[in-house]
């Protein structure tokens, strides 16, 4: 048991965390959200610079919610990766810093792990789980034979699953990040559209760039037969396909791996439909659903300092001379020691 400070700034928000013995003492997030808006999605160049701008305020601002000195800090972790390499290097050389300052020890943390491990602040994990992590950046099967055993069985051949909802809702007009929007509108609709859905390899993995592409090639070609686009309509057609296959890879893994738990991860796991869709399949099975409480669906450092606890416990220390990976895979966490 420790007292960790953990950052995140993997993408577009900016975060410390600090847990002392499993509780979480703060979490402040600056999110860079709103500067991203005009641009349709994040700008990398610009992200890196308001991670420099805002970390030592965020820094701050958590030790104080903490109530804690950087001298009662026994190890600073950060975000390794997968990420923007720049906003990864603002957290990672903060950590770095204040770990050579305060001679204690660097625990590398994995974005996607994070994620999972999140749902302990609501859930304990029981092993063997599957994970189902779909993000603006990924989406994978992982599958967990024990904690800190990560094998993908599935993942996506082209787009990740955010990516699409976020690309799909700027060509119909709706604001970054495109998830939000599309959820709501298609509560109003109905499945009108017919989209496709590729890959029928029978494999677990994902295909997010043709359906994309459908929808695209769908909207101009009504716009140049002068038709309107009924816009509730294509969201509830685009995001039942979208989960949709979701559903589909998941059915297919349960068969296939003895499972105890099912874990929803990352930023997709908002995604009402996606949540009603997995309870309707997993309640009352002798599969347990977990799902993400919705703070931690967004990043936060919460999640990565959840997980640096357990790295702290299996003295998983990286050296001074680490640099991050901003694509990293989760099953290639390596033990730094
Ligand atoms: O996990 P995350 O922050 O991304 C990465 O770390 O890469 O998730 C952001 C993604 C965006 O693509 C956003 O559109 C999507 O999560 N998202 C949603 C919802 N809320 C956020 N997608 C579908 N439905 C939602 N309710």
């Amino acid at each position: 048991m420790a007292t960790i400070l953990a950052i995140e700034s993997s993408c577009d928000e900016t975060s410390i965390s600090i847990i002392k013995d499993g509780e979480l003492l703060s979490n402040v997030v600056a999110t860079q959200i709103e500067m991203h808006v005009k641009y349709g999605g994040v700008m990398p160049e610009v992200a890196s610079r308001l991670h420099c701008e805002n970390i030592l305020f965020v820094l701050n601002e958590s030790l104080e919610k903490a109530n804690v000195n950087l001298e009662d800090i026994d190890a600073f972790a950060f975000t390794r990766g997968p990420g923007l390499i720049g906003a990864l290097h603002v957290g990672m050389q903060t950590a770095k810093t204040l770990a050579m300052l305060y001679h204690k020890p660097l625990i590398p943390v994995h974005h996607l792990a994070g994620h999972i491990y999140a749902n302990e602040y609501s859930h304990p994990l029981k092993f063997p789980l599957l994970s189902v992590v779909v993000s603006g950046g990924n989406t994978e099967l992982v599958y967990m034979p024990s904690s800190m055993e990560f094998e993908i069985i599935g993942e996506t051949k082209d787009d990740a699953i955010g990516e699409c909802f976020d690309k799909v809702a700027r060509t119909v007009g709706l604001p970054y990040p495109g998830g939000i929007p599309i959820d709501k509108l298609s509560k109003e609709g109905e499945h009108t559209y017919n989209l496709p859905t590729p890959l029928h390899d029978g494999s677990l993995n994902f295909s997010y760039s043709g359906l994309k592409t459908a929808v695209i090639n769908l909207v101009n070609n009504e716009k140049a037969r002068g038709n309107e686009i009924n816009i509730p309509n294509l969201c509830k057609s685009f995001q039942d396909t979208a989960i949709g296959m979701v559903m589909d890879r998941v059915n297919r893994a349960v068969n296939q791996y003895d499972i105890k738990q099912i874990v929803l991860a990352g930023g997709v796991s908002a995604n009402s439909y996606l949540r009603q869709k997995m309870h309707e399949r997993f309640d009352n099975t002798n599969i347990e659903l977990v799902v993400p409480p919705l703070w931690c669906t967004t990043d936060n450092a919460a999640m990565i300092a959840r997980l640096a606890t357990h790295l702290y416990d299996m003295k998983v220390f990286a050296p001074l001379s680490i640099s991050c990976d901003p694509n990293w895979r989760i099953d290639k966490y390596k033990i730094y020691n």
